[in-house]
């Protein structure tokens, strides 16, 4: 069965993507048709990007877990919303029904209210990934809580600093996260984050591990003992209710911070009505999910992408959603393959990391493996390069698979250019074409529309987005100046992305990587400022500056110059050091891959580290490092090259 937002051939694809443009009011309203509002809106949008202040469906009244679960229980109670396969796979399998995840989500809502949390409240959610950390963002979402994710690798540091950002008081965590063959152990680096913090009320621990923990008096409470206790608040007569809050289409839903150009992590704001329409909505139509179709997302609900395609797209859409607790190459690297014969998994969506990954312990963890169940196979978070996409297109998908390449942001909710499954064309390392909704704009750096093509016939530059879709950014939290200043200031009226782009002449997009201080480690953002603020705060360092180099599995690597005056220890300690700091300041994604040392950095005469150059020797070039005639001391450039690791 499909959806009455599906577009379900070429033809349509044109005439819906007009219809968006030229009426998106009408195009919007039709969408939103679909789902359950307490009260209709009033005006489907209203917006400007100066301020920037962007309203969608603005006055509608609605709960986005209702929308996701109690409304597909008359139909599909009994059907299973997530499927969740566990690290160890000799471990029982939990298939949670939508019956099921009704009751968890009304006992844990009712879990959040007898503790005092309150509409509006910021919840901080460090889990792994089991079923109850769905319970626990839907049981926020229930009571019109904000929730705040954090990765499980990220440090105490992190959190300590997420957490007073947010202004949190209430954290719900694991005792610790089974990873491979390591253990996590979650509530200790909690603990670490919460020495000296004065705001946090209360810790609910949910029991994963059983390793030892410590539960502080009044403070520390456990996940099992406050359900039991909710489970008769919430169940009558065998009737489970617990009423969903009524929430303004444009009220916070959650907060998920992400890295940027500066030191410090923005917490990025989606608001209720507008995330829950471009979820659902992106997550029919490029999969091209039918109802009954099991779609296997593989990331890490930690990141935007767990938060769109694994729960509240897919549940929005009343999908069946695969969760998985463990990591691609335990006990084996033909975990993912197993997974997919195990639960006739018909979307497989990761990133190109992994397939980079598993493509490099060759044939052998294919053999014997059932793929047929596979139709779609999607990609995300950085660019992919062909190699990979047709070890995936051959092996994987049997060439038989559809393959989408999905370009979207943490701010954006969900995808905005993406070929749509086995409707619009792939193109192998691009993109393709916006969906529905979203205008590109390929510009300069002064923001003037590229409309020269290079000598490859493409249009390329800066890609930025000129109208608002439902799910874009609302704020970046306690700080709506620092929004408009990363998003909407560099160029006026357009919403600037940071990534660069190139469009051919059939209006297809490749997106060639971040034009700004950025860099995409194994999918994941993270700002170079970043890790040279906590590589400084080792005491031997005097100075650094970080860029990406080209890395075989990660796409990117992590490169460090530093400019060290300690004592202790040989260049290979000093290196371990250092990479245990960043570990601590940031979170072992944040070490850098290779770290040279230097005695001095390129700079020029106002004393700007030259980091073009740098990036330059770092990828290995030696000749053509571009103009240094800038430099304060151009010797420093000969030793950097010279030394370069
Ligand atoms: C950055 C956003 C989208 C969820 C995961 C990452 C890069 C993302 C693609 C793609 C080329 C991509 C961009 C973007 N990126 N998808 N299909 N092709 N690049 O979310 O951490 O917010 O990072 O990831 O550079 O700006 P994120």
């Amino acid at each position: 069965m499909s959806y009455p937002y599906q577009i379900k051939s070429l033809e349509q694809y044109h005439t819906d993507y007009k219809k968006s443009v030229d009426d998106p009011e009408a195009f919007w309203a039709a969408v939103a048709d679909n789902f359950y509002w307490k009260k209709k809106w009033d005006k489907v949008l209203e917006w400007n990007f100066t301020e920037p202040k962007i309203e969608w469906y603005k006055g509608g009244k609605l709960n986005i877990t209702e929308n996701c679960i109690d409304r597909h229980l008359p139909t599909m109670a009994e059907k299973p919303a997530i499927i969740w396969e566990p690290n160890n796979p000799e471990e029982r399998i939990r298939t949670v029904t939508y019956a099921r995840l009704h009751k968890r989500v009304c006992q844990f809502a009712q879990v959040l209210k007898n503790n005092g949390v309150k509409k509006g409240d910021r919840v901080c959610i460090y889990m792994g990934m089991v079923p109850e950390l769905a319970y626990a963002v839907l049981g926020c979402a229930r009571i019109g809580a904000i929730h705040s994710v954090i990765f499980g690798g990220f440090s105490a540091q992190s959190i300590a600093d997420r957490l007073e950002d947010a202004q949190a008081e209430f954290i719900v965590t694991c005792d610790g996260a089974y990873r491979g063959d390591k253990i996590i152990p979650l509530k200790a680096v909690i603990d670490d984050a919460l020495i000296g913090n004065k705001l946090v009320k209360k810790v609910i621990v949910y029991t994963r591990t059983r390793m030892p923990v410590s539960m502080i008096k009044g403070r520390d409470i456990w996940w099992e003992d406050e359900m039991e206790f909710a489970e008769g608040q919430v169940e009558k007569d065998g009737v489970v209710s617990f009423p969903a809050e009524e929430m303004d289409a444009e009220d916070p839903l959650f907060i998920l911070y992400t890295s940027g150009s500066t030191g410090k992590p923005k917490g990025v704001v989606h608001s209720v009505a507008g995330y829950m329409i471009w979820t659902a909505y992106t997550f029919v139509n490029m999969f091209q999910y039918n109802k009954g179709d099991v779609h296997f997302c593989t990331a890490d609900i930690g990141w935007i992408t767990g938060h769109s395609y694994i729960v509240y797209g897919p549940l929005a859409a009343g999908a069946t959603s695969l969760m998985f607790e463990g990591i691609p190459t335990w006990p084996n690297a033909g975990r993912f393959w197993d997974i997919i014969g195990k639960h006739k998994v018909n979307i497989l969506y990761t990133a190109p990391t992994a397939i980079r990954s598993l493509m490099s312990f060759g044939d052998a963890p294919l053999a014997g493996k059932d793929f047929s169940s596979l139709k779609v196979l999607g990609t995300v978070g950085e660019p992919i390069n062909e190699e990979a996409w047709h070890w995936y297109n051959e092996n994987i998908g049997n060439k038989n698979c559809p393959i989408v390449d999905t370009w979207w942001q943490t701010e954006t909710a969900g995808t905005l250019i993406s070929n749509l499954a086995g409707i619009t064309p792939a193109k192998p390392g691009w993109a393709t074409l916006p969906l529905p909704g979203v205008q590109p704009i390929i510009v300069d750096e002064k923001g003037d529309e590229i409309t020269e093509k290079d000598e490859h016939g493409m249009l390329k530059g800066n890609l930025c987005i000129k109208a608002p879709w439902p799910g874009v950014l609302r704020t970046t939290y306690g700080d709506h100046e620092r929004c408009r200043v990363n998003y909407f200031a560099t160029y006026p009226n357009l919403y600037f992305t940071g990534d660069g782009a190139i469009k051919d002449e059939n209006g297809n997009y490749k997106i060639t990587g971040r034009v700004d201080d950025v860099l995409n480690i194994s999918g994941h953002r993270i700002g170079t400022a970043e890790v040279e603020n906590a590589i400084n705060m080792h005491s031997g360092v005097v100075e650094s500056a970080v860029v990406g180099y080209p890395h075989d599995i990660k796409g990117q690597g992590i490169y460090a110059y530093v400019i060290y005056n300690g004592h202790h220890g040989d260049e290979n300690q000093r290196r371990q050091d250092i990479s245990l700091t960043v570990a601590k300041i940031i979170g072992a994604i944040a070490k850098p891959d290779k770290i040279q040392f230097v005695s001095g950095l390129p700079k020029t005469r106002s004393g700007k580290i030259m980091r073009r150059i740098l990036r330059k020797i770092a990828e290995g070039e030696t000749e053509n490092l571009g103009d240094s005639s800038t430099l304060l001391d151009p010797e420093v450039v000969n030793e950097i090259k010279d030394g370069k690791i």
